[in-house]
């Protein structure tokens, strides 16, 4: 039922939550085919009110032929059948937000499946009709427009064009089974809005809009420059970039953000890839978007310096929202491996999630990021992402970093399914990883997780959303929050450095009452 209410404080949950990202395939799995699924998420609430996260995103679980797992929709207001369907969905969001936890789906408006029936009937009927003015379809270059309409390459790799058998050619930014949808149709943008009503009136809490800075395109579709044809993978997009952060993108924004209003509460986060921090600001002014994704801190190497200037940007970028905090996601590799994996990964792991946690703003956790994860260097046969393909196999994907997560036991698939097989393998490594193994070890990454975000929910410390820097060594750095004085300091030097003053709340290994150990951070009132 639509929700008329005034807003109030509570509406304003999102500020300051922490939301934990369901990669759908990946968490649990309830019916033993080996892929994660719905039910599979809410057997595990248990779990996750226990680790104390306030909201879910749960990546799609729409209809879809999974040519980019589930990011090719073919329905948006449907269950696919491999992860449950409708009522297993309103069982879900019952459950969660039984157990206090908010639920948040995501959105693919920038493409849809090649199986949608759009598509479908966009194949089917002559250049110039309406069916195709849902897409982009160009005549070609050349004599004989064999040549795409122009230059430009799939984030996958390739180009971002392919011929249709009747000669001519659509547009897709990501692989030929995503077509881009044109956002300067009107049916496009009707069927949106009626998709976000459909998932708020079954319930649920707010939206992730996948690339959030894609949809519209520039008039005439120019080329790209050539410096950036061919670059594959997630990665900010600068300015002269054809393809991305046009000015009609905040149009959408702008509708996603009417029909939000009309159910208070409810709030949408954007996936926002672009360079420059004024051009991140536009899509979170205060008709736009709630919040957005940025990506510095994924981008920082395990080094002072570095994550400060990333967290810099981030409020920057923020502008008047809330920022936001992600160390990892199912796009990019985990961060134990990117810190240099193995013990020395996971110490330093231990202590950004300490540094991420103390920032005031919204904080992003992956799911597995809690067991300390590590990438899996998985064989080539087992490798399903479109980007091993599409790159021609110079790129090995994403599937490294969305291996299933290991509940309970000694081996594989470690209770994530009931059945002998998963959509990616286990490594039998992750014996001492499980849940089961870390719930009652008060040093593992679990339990830190569970401690860090028990203080930064109920301790006054945590306060204030503005932050100060304060002097530190080479290679450490120190903020505060202003409001409550949580002071967090980080050191990356390699060597010891003098604790700041202060009452140790949590620290992300062993600290002495004088000294900071290198690769650590810690938490001081
Ligand atoms: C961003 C999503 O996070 C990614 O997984 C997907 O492949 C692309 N958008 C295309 O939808």
């Amino acid at each position: 039922m639509r929700r008329t209410t005034e807003p109030d404080p509570a509406a304003l949950w999102w500020q300051g939550a922490v939301f934990y990202q369901v990669y759908v395939r990946s968490f649990a799995d309830s019916d033993g085919d080996g892929v994660g699924d719905l039910e599979g998420i809410r057997s595990r609430l248990g779990y996750l009110e226990l680790l104390g996260v306030d909201a879910l995103w749960l990546t799609p679980f729409f209809r879809s032929p999974m040519a980019d797992h589930g990011y090719d929709v073919a329905d948006p207001r449907a269950v696919d059948p491999l992860f449950g369907d409708l009522a297993a969905f309103d069982r879900l969001v019952a459950d969660a937000h039984a157990h206090g936890i908010k639920v948040t789906v995501d959105v693919v408006p920038n493409h849809s499946s090649d199986q949608h029936p759009w598509f479908q009937e966009a194949l089917a009927a002559p250049p110039g009709s309406r069916e195709r003015a849902r897409y982009f379809f160009r005549d070609g270059r050349g004599p004989d427009g064999a040549q795409p309409p122009n230059n430009w390459t799939s984030v996958f790799g390739g180009p971002a064009w392919t011929r249709a058998r009747d000669g001519q050619w659509y547009l897709h930014l990501f692989t030929p089974r995503q077509p881009d949808l044109n956002w300067d149709n009107s049916e496009v943008r009707a069927d949106l809005v009626g998709t976000l009503r459909f998932w708020l009136d079954r319930g649920v809490d707010g939206f992730r809009i996948d690339v959030a800075h894609g949809m519209a395109k520039p008039a005439g579709l120019p080329d790209m420059p050539a410096y950036l044809i061919g670059i594959t993978g997630a990665q900010a997009h600068p300015a002269e970039d054809p393809r991305f952060d046009n000015e009609d993108v905040h149009e959408v924004h702008r509708l996603i953000r009417k029909v939000a209003d009309e159910y208070p509460g409810s709030m949408a986060v954007g996936e926002i890839w672009v360079e420059s921090d004024e051009r991140f600001a536009r899509y979170v002014r205060p008709d736009e978007l709630h919040l957005g994704f940025n990506f510095n801190l994924v981008a920082a190497d395990f080094d002072a310096d570095a994550v400060r200037r990333a967290i810099d940007h981030s409020l920057t970028a923020a502008g008047q929202s809330p920022p936001t905090w992600t160390l990892s996601n199912h796009d990019v590799s985990r961060h134990v491996t990117r810190y240099g994996g193995g013990d020395l990964g996971v110490r330093r792991a231990r202590a950004m999630a300490l540094v991420q946690l103390a920032l005031p703003g919204v904080a992003y956790l992956y799911n597995g990021e809690e067991l300390g994860l590590p990438d899996v260097a998985l064989p080539d046969w087992a490798l399903q992402d479109p980007l091993w393909e599409r790159s021609g196999h110079t790129d090995r994907g994403r599937d490294g970093a969305r291996v299933p997560l290991p509940w309970e036991g000694s081996e594989p698939p470690f209770a994530f399914t009931e059945g002998d097989k998963t959509w990616l393998p286990m490594p039998p490594e992750w014996a001492g990883l499980t849940v089961e193994a870390q719930l009652e070890d008060p040093d593992s990454m679990l339990s830190l997780y569970r401690q860090a975000l028990e203080l930064r929910k109920t301790h006054a410390a945590f306060s204030g959303g503005e932050l100060e820097w304060y002097g530190a060594p080479p290679g450490c750095f120190a903020f505060r929050r202003k409001g409550g004085g949580l002071i967090c300091a980080l050191n990356t030097s390699g060597a010891p450095v003098p604790l700041p003053p202060g009452e140790i709340l949590l620290s992300s290994a062993p600290v002495s009452d004088t000294e900071l150990p290198p690769e650590t951070s810690v938490w001081l009132v």
